[in-house]
């Protein structure tokens, strides 16, 4: 085991881990270390890597199925990998500009997403994070009562409900079948509407619902550097890509893995 150091970002979620080359493969007690790592801080970045594609998808397997996306093209010759691109005369990033989880409209959903840089802008292109089993933690208990008897709809923009691979019904209070952490699950790039209620009905629950999950104490920011990894839990977790660097390219691969279980330890 090597020297390694784990810095936090915010109180709220988010640590930078220094020290290990991911690179090589991980002894036991090393995946072991980041499993309890990623249980506490949710969003762990390592800065400084050099990852080839495959080895990109031999970590994700580490924490589920790879998921070959149905509707986006995928990196020539590995079908597990997206690019998150951004071309300079591009108006909106990658996925849009909206708080959200990635693939959450199957079933099971993705519970974690690696997200590895390859060129950066100088400056802006950050991603911004935030705790959605802190922002449960913190709905009054009515509201919890509320969401935990809540079902949302999922949908691919552009899909039906019903769709086989673009739609999925989910429970607004996730339960990590592990350690029963609730986090709110839902997000406003796939969720459609709440199960039994109209759009209309459903848009003003959900509106508070998204308002609080990302509220600034629930946040933390995480800057890019070259050939940096950050793996994210997408049950207790949602995101969004900055869109502040218009005329620079930016570029990134993606592996979404699927499974139901990640919260395995104690969390902030
Ligand atoms: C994503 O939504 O998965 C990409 C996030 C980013 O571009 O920072």
């Amino acid at each position: 085991m090597t020297d390694w150091s784990a810095t936090p970002i915010t109180p709220a979620l988010g640590a930078v881990v220094r020290g290990v080359d991911l690179s090589r493969p991980l002894d036991d007690e090393d995946w072991a270390r980041i499993d309890e790592l990623f249980a506490r801080y949710l969003v762990l970045v390592f800065p400084g890597q050099e990852l080839t594609p495959d080895r990109h998808v031999e970590i994700g397997r580490h924490f589920g199925e790879p998921y070959i996306h149905p509707f986006l093209t995928a990196v020539e010759g590995h079908p597990a990998i997206l690019e998150v691109l951004k071309e300079p005369d591009d108006d909106q990033p990658f996925g849009g500009e909206h708080w959200h989880c990635d693939i959450s409209f199957t079933d099971p959903p993705s519970n974690v997403s690696l997200l590895y840089s390859l060129e950066i802008p100088e400056m802006g292109g950050d991603t911004l994070f935030a705790n959605t089993a802190l922002a449960y933690d913190h709905l009054s208990l009515q509201m919890q009562r509320l969401a935990r008897g809540l079902r949302a709809h999922h949908t691919y923009p552009g899909r039906q409900e019903g769709d086989t691979g673009a739609s999925a019904v989910h429970p607004v209070v996730w339960r990590d079948p592990t350690t029963g952490q609730r986090s709110l699950y839902a997000n406003s790039a796939f969720v459609s509407r709440l199960d039994g209620m109209s759009r209309r009905e459903s848009a003003p629950i959900l509106a508070a619902l998204f308002d609080h999950q990302t509220r600034p104490e629930f946040q933390c920011r995480v800057s890019w550097g070259p050939g940096q990894l950050v793996i994210w839990n997408n049950h207790a977790t949602v995101h969004y890509a900055l869109n502040d660097y218009p005329g620079v390219r930016r570029s990134l691969h993606r592996v979404t893995v699927l499974g139901t279980s990640v919260l395995s330890g104690n969390r902030n």
